[in-house]
């Protein structure tokens, strides 16, 4: 039977998941609680065993019952239940992973203080694993400087604390401090347990990515396009933004994905359309990624009305003009001084192989060509690729050299080719 996510999607393997492992997840007194219940869905039906630990206030908004169905253990909350079982070190000292969701900002300060006043605060001072914490809170409290400084303490002392998403808060405002959606906050901690770390390392740096496919018009109806479902451009997006950058992604179609954290998103359908918001924001960014699946060519001629079916001729066929290119575009406007020289421009090759060559000889020529920063180049013979959870590849360098990239969530991938913009950043 094929397990689905919390998204409705078929639950993606990765590599965290080659055995089950022991996840705590902690639940604090936020409205946002409700969303737990979706983040315990995903870790069990990855295989992981879940043991939810809740605070007093979070029962306010879900019931132990729920939890304690959903994850097949019990629950409690104090220090005082079941003490034969020593659970305040038991829990801690067992887990392999402790997922915080929602944490608000007194439970916030409560771990930067170091309490151990319930259940779920002394598991966090026992536990050696890694701690990814999730805040949900109103954006007031999510700016204030005693936040800030707590999640800067948490932080410093390696717990991942993720950014929030923007949007729409509990009452009519909106602004950051939204839980993210339960699967990206699964996909994240899972990343965390697959050994990736999420440093500040891009703070205060402006990212441009692009992701998914081009759609060229035929007609008002039908349109050239190709598989790109923008899985790998929105983990691309997620990681840098959850790594403290600025992020700008500018997408195509894509499958329906949930917006990164703290990103601008820009939702553009053909090429021309892409270069022409990607030309108004070059000139400022600190690094371009271009993921998207752009296409080469376009109909010469969008017809105005949808063209018929007649039973007398049928269309003998298309012509096609050729689109800008518009990575060598970036990288000619780089040379005359247009984007700024420190600007790390990164490409993407989908490749298959074929008589010419293979896959990494087409793209060492087409780093060559292109003349940008960084490759990532991916086997996308017989649907290897498109629409999956996963990638595997190759980053390639100017001078020809190439480091695998080994099969991975687009999470992990994300995470491996922005350590090595980083390293480009820091050699500039
Ligand atoms: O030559 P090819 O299309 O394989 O190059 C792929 C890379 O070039 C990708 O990074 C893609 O985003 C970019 N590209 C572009 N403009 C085009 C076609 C591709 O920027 N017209």
């Amino acid at each position: 039977m094929t397990s689905t996510s919390p998204s409705g999607s078929p639950a993606p393997r990765d590599s965290a998941n080659a055995r089950s492992r022991k996840i705590v997840l902690g639940v604090a007194g936020g409205v946002a609680a409700y969303k737990a219940c979706h983040i315990v869905r995903g870790f069990t039906e990855r295989g992981h065993s879940v043991r939810v630990v809740p605070t007093e206030s979070a029962l306010n908004f879900v019931g132990a019952a729920t939890f304690e169905a959903l994850s097949g253990q019990h629950v409690s909350t104090g220090v005082f239940d079941r003490v034969h079982e020593v659970q305040h070190v038991r829990v801690g000292q067992e887990a392999d992973l402790v997922v915080i969701a929602p944490a608000t900002a007194d439970l916030m300060a409560r771990l930067a203080a170091g309490r151990a006043d319930d259940l779920l605060t002394a598991t966090c001072l026992v536990a050696s694993c890694p701690v990814v914490v999730a805040p949900a809170m109103h954006t007031e409290m999510w700016n204030h400087r005693a936040t800030r400084a707590n999640v800067a303490t948490l932080r410093d002392r390696g717990v991942t604390v993720l950014e929030p998403a923007h949007g729409r808060l509990t009452g009519p405002d909106t602004g950051a401090g939204r839980l993210p959606d339960p699967e990206q906050i699964v996909a994240l901690s899972l990343l965390r347990l697959a050994g990736r770390d999420l440093p500040q390392d891009l703070s205060g740096r402006r990212v441009l990515i692009t992701a998914g496919g081009t759609r060229e018009s035929i007609d008002p109806v039908r349109y050239l396009g190709n598989h790109s479902s923008g899985r790998q451009g929105f983990a691309l997006a997620e990681v840098a933004a959850q790594r403290g950058a600025e992020v700008t992604l500018i997408a195509g179609a894509t499958d329906e994905l949930p917006i990164p954290c703290g990103a601008e998103v820009i939702r553009i359908s053909s090429a021309r359309e892409l270069a022409k918001e990607i030309d108004c924001r070059a000139a400022d960014q600190d690094i371009i990624i271009m993921a998207a699946a752009v296409a080469d060519y376009r109909p010469t001629v969008t017809a105005p009305a949808k063209l018929k079916k007649t039973s007398e001729s049928a269309p003998t066929g298309i012509e096609l003009t050729e689109n800008p290119d518009i990575l060598a575009g970036l990288i000619a406007a780089r040379r005359e001084g247009r984007v700024p020289e420190d600007t790390v421009i990164v490409g993407f090759a989908a490749e298959t192989g074929d008589d010419s060559g293979s896959v990494l000889d087409h793209a060492i020529r087409k780093i060559r060509r292109k003349g940008c920063d960084l490759l990532m180049c991916n086997d996308v013979g017989s649907g290897k690729v498109f629409g999956r959870s996963r990638n595997r590849g190759w980053l390639i360098t100017p001078d020809g050299s190439v480091v695998e990239v080994p099969d991975g969530t687009k999470l992990e991938v994300a995470s491996l080719l922005l350590d090595s913009v980083v390293q480009i950043t820091a050699e500039r």
